[in-house]
């Protein structure tokens, strides 16, 4: 069987620190993957004149997997983000978002394990009709859902559960006011809903839902839900189990899939070997398990929360003293 091949964005600011950490990871438990290089963000523009250049949408195309660390979007007009830009030009459709706690952090609550699976291409984000009157007293977007689209996301968080043993989805909507779009998309999820009657089906209004989610999380399982819903909902989970630095996402198309620490490049610890790579660790996981590496993903999950649960060698937004080389050389201890 010839290699896996996967395209490595290490990003900016604390990017290549906690991108090399997770590589470091992957090389440990065998998995023998080959690894092209390539730019994008800050570092593409000083060193290619541009954010996404050319060759580095080729190697995504050309190895359909691809691990990405933050980047970052310069402040000002004429620069789209980065991110927006590569989920439109590979149709990456679903964006998978899991949370995890882990004892002994700053997790609000223990055992949870929810997984947010957003459209990530249509409804309020598709960039559609954004247009601001001239003497700037108006603006107007358009939100767009179409019959496709939801079936595809719905079906995609149907199969994940039913793959992954789990028990319930639930459709998040606001169907009450939003008649069009979130009622095309609750109309859909109920009749695929029926198709999985091994699944338990609900259905919840997005602003219960936030509250659902504060006050009583366990009751989750798979969330699906429209673009913008997802983006704050998922944010949400993460605040649930200590932040944006535990939580990882992964972008997945027909055949293309990136998979990505979810927050920034933390511009303010770049360079200082202070960055936890926990988030980015997990996305790698979810990329073993895209790949049908389960046992090495399952290997290096439990690594991950034995380092954590038991304070080795712990970063210091987990409460602990040590730098990013540190944590990483515990979790590779216990691989
Ligand atoms: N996926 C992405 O590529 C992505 C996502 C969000 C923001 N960004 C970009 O990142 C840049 C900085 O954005 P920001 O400051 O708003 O958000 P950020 O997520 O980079 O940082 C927010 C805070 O969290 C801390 N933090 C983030 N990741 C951490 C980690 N792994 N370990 C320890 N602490 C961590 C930072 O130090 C900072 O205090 C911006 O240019 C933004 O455009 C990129």
């Amino acid at each position: 069987m010839s290699q896996q091949r996967i395209t490595v964005i290490k990003g900016d600011g604390i990017g290549p620190d906690i991108v090399d950490a997770a590589l470091q990871i992957l090389d440990k438990v065998g998995c023998n993957f080959e690894y092209d290089f390539a730019d994008a963000g800050l570092m593409a523009l000083e060193n290619h004149g541009e954010l996404l250049p050319q060759e580095t949408l080729d190697l995504i195309a050309k190895n359909k997997v691809t691990l990405k660390g933050p980047l970052t979007t310069p402040v000002g007009e004429g620069f789209t983000s980065i991110n927006v830009s590569l989920r439109k030009r590979f149709e990456l459709y679903a964006n998978l978002r899991p949370v995890l706690s882990f004892k002994g952090t700053k997790a609000r609550y223990e055992d949870i394990d929810i997984i947010t699976v957003r459209e990530n291409t249509q409804g309020m984000y598709s960039g559609l009709g954004q247009v601001v009157s001239d003497d700037g007293s108006e603006a107007e977007a358009m939100s767009k859902i179409t019959r496709d689209g939801a079936e595809a996301i719905v079906t995609f968080a149907y199969e994940l559960a039913r793959r992954e043993g789990r028990k319930k989805v639930t459709a998040v909507h606001k169907a009450n006011i939003l008649k069009s779009t979130s009622g095309l998309f609750l109309k859909v999820a109920r009749e695929i809903g029926e198709k999985y009657p091994d699944i338990e089906s609900t259905e919840m209004i997005v602003d219960n839902t936030c509250m659902q989610l504060v006050m009583n999380p366990h009751q989750f399982d798979v969330i699906v839900t429209t673009n913008l819903f997802g983006d704050i909902l998922s944010d949400l989970c993460a605040g649930l189990v200590g932040g944006l630095g535990m939580a990882p996402g992964a972008n997945i198309g027909k055949d293309c899939a990136i998979f990505e620490a979810v927050h920034g490049s933390a511009p303010d610890i770049a360079g200082k070997n202070l960055a936890n790579p926990t988030s980015v660790i997990l996305a790698s996981v979810q990329m073993l398990e895209y790949l049908d590496m389960s046992d090495k993903a399952d290997n290096i999950r439990q690594a991950l929360k034995e380092v954590i649960e038991s304070g080795d060698r712990t970063t210091r937004d987990l409460g602990g003293e040590h730098g990013t080389t540190d944590f990483t050389q515990a979790v590779l201890d216990r691989l």
